[in-house]
């Protein structure tokens, strides 16, 4: 029985050194102090053993019930033992290997889009995810009445703040700061009060991009963007430039890539409107720039065929694990 005991108690500081969660500390529980669990079969036969050691089984049978609730309580591995002089290590079995994380994906794609944009010589930047009305909205030359102010589609907080529904902010943080000549990346969260489904969530992460300098051109930021999607999605990729109104921007696009038989679009883009100059304080007759915005869960979702956002957030180590 004492030999049953002790069997029982390696045994089951093994397996807690694997309890690495509340779910398997829960089964751990029950594996050993539920109805059925080993340690409670053990108590059964205490029954059988002989008079005179019932006394001390049944102490030894108490002490191990008291350390594994307690190791459960605890809820860690290798909880202390009250008896030290009972350790038995057994330095021949293998060692336990730690879990090991890995880069989240979508953290990955902002990893490798910045990468290219860094070789263009652009830097990474960042800003605050609660932001002010300005930075926002109003320098970016988005007029008071602009469906996007209203409370349907921007998070405003009690204080008169808001959580940026756009990494565009960034630019006017940036310009604002500094002088010309920039070339900024900056990525991060944004919000929007959006019913989440498949493809919509209320968090999300762009990529907000900006150059100026007196030479940056409308053809420059075609190539730049040539070039960012053509390494990103593969050396023959098809682009298309199409008109579009961002407040922002004049003239502005929408970029799109050719994706099977048809085209999907893949960023918004423009030459900085003189407006935005303007709100910073730059001189709007002799600064030139260009600015872009893209969504990296759509990226990620196109190049990894992954068909639903939610995935992203949820934690499932089953779909976590395929980008490790
Ligand atoms: N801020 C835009 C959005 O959230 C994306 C965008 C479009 C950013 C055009 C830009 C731009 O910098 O030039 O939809």
């Amino acid at each position: 029985m004492n030999d049953q005991i002790s069997r029982l108690e390696n045994e089951a500081r093994e397996d807690l050194a694997r309890a690495d969660s509340a779910e398997k500390i829960e089964s751990f529980r029950v594996a050993y102090l539920g109805k059925k669990g080993k340690l409670t079969e053990l108590f059964k036969l205490l029954g059988t053993v002989p008079p005179e050691e019932k006394k001390a089984v049944g102490a030894e049978l108490n002490r191990l019930k008291q350390w594994l609730e307690e190791a459960v309580e605890k809820g860690k591995g290798n909880a202390p033992r009250t008896d030290a002089s009972r350790e038995i290590f057994d330095e021949t079995l293998p060692g336990i290997r730690p879990p090991q994380g890995s880069i989240h994906i979508l953290q990955q794609t902002i990893q490798e889009i910045s990468a290219i944009f860094h070789r263009m010589g652009f830097e990474t930047v960042e800003g605050p995810e609660i932001e002010t009305e300005f930075h926002n909205f109003t320098a970016l030359n988005i007029p008071l009445d602009h469906p996007s102010r209203d409370a349907f589609d921007t998070f405003y907080t009690p204080q008169g703040q808001l959580l940026r529904s756009q990494t565009s902010t960034v630019q006017i943080r940036v310009m604002k700061d500094r002088k010309p000549p920039l070339r900024i990346i900056a990525p991060g969260r944004v919000y929007r009060p959006d019913t989440v489904d498949a493809s919509h969530s209320f968090m999300f992460h762009q990529i907000e991009g900006l150059m100026v300098d007196s030479g940056a051109t409308f053809s420059d930021l075609k190539g730049v963007l040539h070039l960012f999607l053509r390494e990103l999605f593969g050396s023959q990729t098809k682009i298309r430039f199409r008109p579009h109104f961002f407040p922002f921007t004049e003239p502005s696009v929408e970029v799109d890539i050719q994706w099977g038989k048809g085209w999907l679009e893949i960023l918004g883009a423009g030459s900085v409107d003189p407006n935005v100059f303007d709100e910073v304080g730059y001189d709007k007759a002799v600064t030139r720039g260009f600015a872009f915005g893209l969504g990296v869960e759509r990226i990620a979702m196109l190049r990894h065929g992954i068909n639903d956002i939610r995935h992203f957030y949820e934690n499932d180590l089953r779909f976590l694990r395929q980008f490790a």
